[in-house]
């Protein structure tokens, strides 16, 4: 892949030998060439990424941290440059700011059970948005349930956007955390999370970023964002599945009590006293996921490699394409019209069911979810019960929203006759 990373305009990306770089790309499903828009379940995994996990179990594998043999040296430092890379990727202000976690749903829940525990109480607020994925939901009910406090919910308007006016007012002295995704895995939205951010830090309360869908494509700069706590997953980021990474500012980190105990997070043990290691390693109990955190290095620099500048542009304009075609299909709803919005379609027809669509698609080869994606109070909330949802990555080309567009048509007219 030859792509420089310099700004050039989306249609000079070489989209062909991007998708070079992804062998599952080159296949037939139901004998069809497969089109795959599922990216924001899990995007796929370019050569290089595998490449890194053959590499690693072929040649370095051994337990990190613990040994004094070659091996485990090697596979140690590899295990850390990832930790590098993130901490330049997302541009914290030191690597010991990076802990790896199974994936997004595990960083919040760390969150909840370390920082959440121990700083909110009987009374305070947790403060969410009406279109977060049940993992940016549960964990707050479930500390709220334990703690005697109050889950609050900024509601969103009926485009999918975020009503600042109204989180304004739920902001108040008893706001402990605010916890809000970036991008909506079922929309598209794009969240005003700078705003968020500042707003809340008025009140004193901390701030989680959900980044799942936003660390792919979007500038992440942490330390310009000013949030207290970052979480995305390897897998949408064209890495392996199984890791992912949570940034928390140093002085809530060495604050917060370890999630879970074990080894790795200690300094020393007896039966009277347990002491704890330093951050990041007080929270990686037990021996990690260490060759997908070591493949995750090499989905960075793959996405370093293209440039996200380069793939934001090619992402807008693939979407304002897929807009102009869907639209065109006979009774198709779009649901979530935000002005702010990146890489997801999601629609609906009053006459057929979100399912048999998704069902007929995949007769022609054509990958995408459907369903309430997770987020079934924002399906509550927009009058649906579920969407057909397309979304994009950066190996997706206009031919193939020309297909999509093609099998909606036939689909439709024929559901209808
Ligand atoms: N959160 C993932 C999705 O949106 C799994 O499909």
């Amino acid at each position: 892949m030859s792509t420089e990373n310099t700004v050039v305009s989306a249609t000079q990306l070489n989209i062909e030998k991007i998708r070079q770089d992804f062998p599952i790309l080159h296949q037939e499903v139901n004998g069809r060439a497969l089109v795959y828009l599922d990216n924001a379940a899990t995007t796929q995994k370019p050569q290089v990424v595998i490449n890194a996990l053959t590499h690693y179990y072929q040649q370095d594998n051994a337990n990190i941290h613990r040994g004094i043999h070659t091996l485990a040296e090697r596979a140690t430092a590899a295990f850390e440059e990832t930790r590098q890379a993130i901490h330049q990727f997302i541009n914290s202000n030191e690597p010991e700011e990076i802990v790896f976690t199974k994936g997004t749903t595990d960083g919040i829940n760390l969150v909840a059970a370390t920082f959440g525990r121990a700083n909110v109480q009987e009374g305070d607020e947790i403060v969410i948005s009406a279109m977060e994925h049940h993992s940016n939901i549960v964990p707050w009910q479930m500390l709220c349930e334990e703690k005697g406090a109050n889950l609050k919910v900024i509601p969103v308007n009926n485009k999918g956007e975020v009503e600042l006016e109204e989180y304004k007012k739920l902001l108040s002295e008893r706001t402990k955390l605010v916890s809000v995704v970036y991008v909506s895995n079922s929309l598209g939205t794009i969240n005003p999370v700078k705003e968020i951010i500042d707003l809340a830090h008025e009140y004193g309360a901390a701030v989680l970023i959900d980044g799942a869908q936003s660390t792919a494509y979007l500038d992440i700069d942490v330390q310009a964002l000013n949030c207290d706590f970052y979480v995305f997953s390897g897998h949408k980021v064209f890495g392996p599945t199984g890791v992912g990474a949570l940034y928390g500012k140093r002085r809530h980190l060495e604050k917060m009590p370890p999630y879970q105990g074990g080894g790795e997070m200690i300094r020393s043990v007896s039966f009277e006293k347990t002491t704890y290691n330093d951050i990041p390693y007080k929270f990686e109990a037990g021996t990690p996921n260490i060759a997908d955190v070591v493949a995750l290095k090499a989905a960075i620099e793959y996405i370093n490699q293209i440039g996200k500048a380069n793939m934001r542009a090619y992402e807008e304009e693939l979407l304002a394409y897929a807009h102009q075609r869907l639209s065109e299909i006979p009774g198709i709803r779009m649901v979530g019209t935000a002005e702010n919005k990146m890489n997801v379609i999601s629609f609906v027809f009053d006459d057929i069911f979100h399912f048999d669509i998704g069902q007929m698609l995949d007769t022609r080869g054509i990958a995408v979810r459907t369903g309430h994606h997770c987020t079934e109070p924002l399906m509550n909330r927009l009058g649906v019960e579920g969407t057909v949802r397309a979304s994009l990555a950066v190996y997706n080309t206009k031919e193939e929203i020309d297909q999509l567009t093609e099998g909606l048509h036939r689909i439709v007219t024929m559901m209808r006759k």
